[in-house]
């Protein structure tokens, strides 16, 4: 892939018009049927997926919370008990490694000195396999891991991540599929997440599509400090992921809550100089993310609602609804990255920081 900016200003901007392109590559060929999806990790993946029982994912900043997102999937889709957690506590912890596990990483450049430190250390006999989910064919972590996943998101050059992390979900919920399949996850099930998956290109492009409204919203954060994000359920890791890109590119602080944890503390904080970002797709938790957020306006928080089109929330005083398209629950969290990405990149082209290389951080952490 041509790693010059072309017609764009940034790298990262785009990489994030790149999506639907990039998840068209990783999922092409690979989605056709539920035996293909197997296929995806590899030769040795029959047999070990066959006998995984829990599932353990490693992973560093984005790539994390890439594997946040997976835990809803897995548990909620498969059955199959999931533990997330940064590789650099991982591998100082003692842990409990349960019977029948598959250890996973997920990282963009295959080299985080963390992720690749804790893949060296899965000596238990309780692991039935190491698989990486990775970006760069040939990586240390690829050569390590038994199976691989390879996102075909092509090179990614931002600091901050955006494709790769769109194409490690959809590499995610594919696994989650291939074990799903092995748990009880009916075939009629899986096909229809298939065919959702093969939708995604498109509704990728229709979040695009949204580049300029968010433009104009973004005006309101180039003066703020702090900016608080919220979204409840598989949406929280989302949300997670919408306030790191802020802090990375932006310099604004931010901070990511699950929205029904707001009154434990993070409301004390809100007032009109802290925006809410909130992320409210159609799903069963709509309804309580809406009182949530009534919480936030009560005390003169501005909020700002990305929302499905159908979830019967309007702009008012104090509320900024960017209305998506609907999406499907499943992969809805995928589709709703994109606008937090955009958001994250307005403020930080208005603030006039280095998008593509932010102050003190590195594309790959190499050393610990
Ligand atoms: C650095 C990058 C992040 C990335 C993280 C993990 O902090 O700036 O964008 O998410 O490393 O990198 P990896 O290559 O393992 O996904």
């Amino acid at each position: 892939e041509d790693v010059e900016k072309g017609e764009y200003r940034h790298f990262m901007q785009k990489e994030i018009f790149e999506q639907p392109a990039a998840i068209q590559r990783t999922l092409q060929d690979r989605i056709d049927s539920p035996d293909a999806v197997s296929a995806a990790f590899g030769e040795p993946a029959m047999a070990i997926f066959d006998r995984v029982r829990s599932v353990q994912i490693v992973a560093c900043g984005t790539s994390y919370h890439a594997g946040m997102v997976a835990r809803y999937w897995l548990e909620a889709l498969a059955g199959i008990p999931c533990q997330v957690e940064v590789a650099s506590e991982f591998r100082y912890r003692q842990h409990v490694v349960p019977e029948g596990t598959l250890f996973v990483t997920i990282s963009q450049s295959g080299e985080t000195a963390d992720t690749l430190a804790a893949l060296r250390d899965t000596d238990s006999d309780n692991y039935v396999g190491r698989l990486a989910i990775c970006n760069v064919d040939g990586s240390s972590l690829v050569r390590e891991s038994e199976l691989t996943f390879l996102t075909k998101a092509g090179p990614e050059i931002g600091v901050a991540s955006t494709k790769a992390f769109t194409t490690q979900l959809a590499g995610l919920l594919m696994l989650v599929l291939a074990l799903g399949r092995r748990h009880g996850l009916g075939d009629e099930r899986i096909e229809q997440i298939l065919a959702e998956l093969r939708q995604l290109p498109n509704l990728l492009e229709q979040a695009t599509a949204l580049d300029k409204p968010i433009e104009d919203l973004s005006r309101a954060f180039v003066e703020k400090h702090h900016t608080l994000f919220l979204g409840r359920g598989v949406q929280f890791p989302v949300a997670m992921e919408g306030a790191l890109k802020l802090k990375e590119i932006s310099y604004i602080h931010a901070e990511a809550y699950p929205a029904g944890e707001l009154k434990h503390g993070p409301l004390a904080l809100v007032d009109k100089e802290m925006p809410v970002v909130a992320v409210a797709p159609n799903d069963d938790l709509l309804e309580k993310l809406k009182s949530n957020l009534q919480e936030v306006r009560a005390r003169g928080g501005e909020l700002y609602l990305f929302a499905d089109k159908n979830a019967k929330v309007a702009d008012g005083e104090g509320i900024h609804v960017l209305h998506l398209p609907a999406v499907p629950e499943i992969i809805a969290p995928i589709v709703y990255t994109v606008p937090l990405q955009l958001l994250s990149y307005h403020v930080a082209v208005l603030r006039g920081t280095d998008v593509d290389q932010p102050r003190n951080l590195a594309k790959s952490v190499t050393v610990e």
